[in-house]
């Protein structure tokens, strides 16, 4: 298995997320904002793009978005070892004496593949809830 950076693509965002069942974006909507990520990883199996991670942020907040590996290739480490890339990308940027946060919403279920990569669940006694507003037009 090899782990691209920065290489993902529309189609493999597209394919990778409609294998697991999630809703796409639009297309306009997809192609124009993919281009805006901090950091991306996917992982590729003999030219083909098995499952991906993207961080989204400005170097001191970010956020962990579309970890998706494609059900086939589930259980095998995949996820985890993209999870650690993005935690370690951020790792690496923040300076000597700074801080960083990196936030995600797992799927309902998913809370513990997350913990065991060292994801504290919210609220906790320094922290409220995570909240969220989705915005359709
Ligand atoms: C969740 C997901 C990314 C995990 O990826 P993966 O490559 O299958 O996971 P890994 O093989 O790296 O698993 C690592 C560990 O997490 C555990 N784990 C995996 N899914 C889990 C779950 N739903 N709940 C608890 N633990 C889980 C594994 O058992 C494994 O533990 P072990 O090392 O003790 O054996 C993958 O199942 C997936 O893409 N699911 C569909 C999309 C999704 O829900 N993404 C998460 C969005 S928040």
């Amino acid at each position: 298995m090899e782990y691209c950076k920065n290489t993902l693509c529309y189609d493999d965002y597209y394919r990778l997320r409609q294998s697991v069942g999630w809703m796409n974006f639009s297309e306009e909507q997809t192609r124009e904002f993919l281009k805006q990520n901090l950091y991306t990883v996917t992982a590729v199996d003999k030219s083909y793009t098995v499952a991906m991670g993207r961080l989204i942020g400005d170097g001191m907040y970010h956020m962990v978005v579309d970890v998706v590996v494609q059900p086939e290739y589930q259980k095998r480490g995949i996820g985890t070892h993209i999870v650690n890339m993005l935690i370690e990308y951020v790792e690496g940027r923040v300076p000597i004496g700074g801080r960083a946060s990196i936030f995600l919403a797992a799927e309902k279920g998913k809370e513990g593949f997350y913990e065991k990569i060292g994801f504290k669940l919210i609220p906790h006694e320094y922290c409220g809830s995570g909240m969220r507003k989705g915005i359709q037009k």
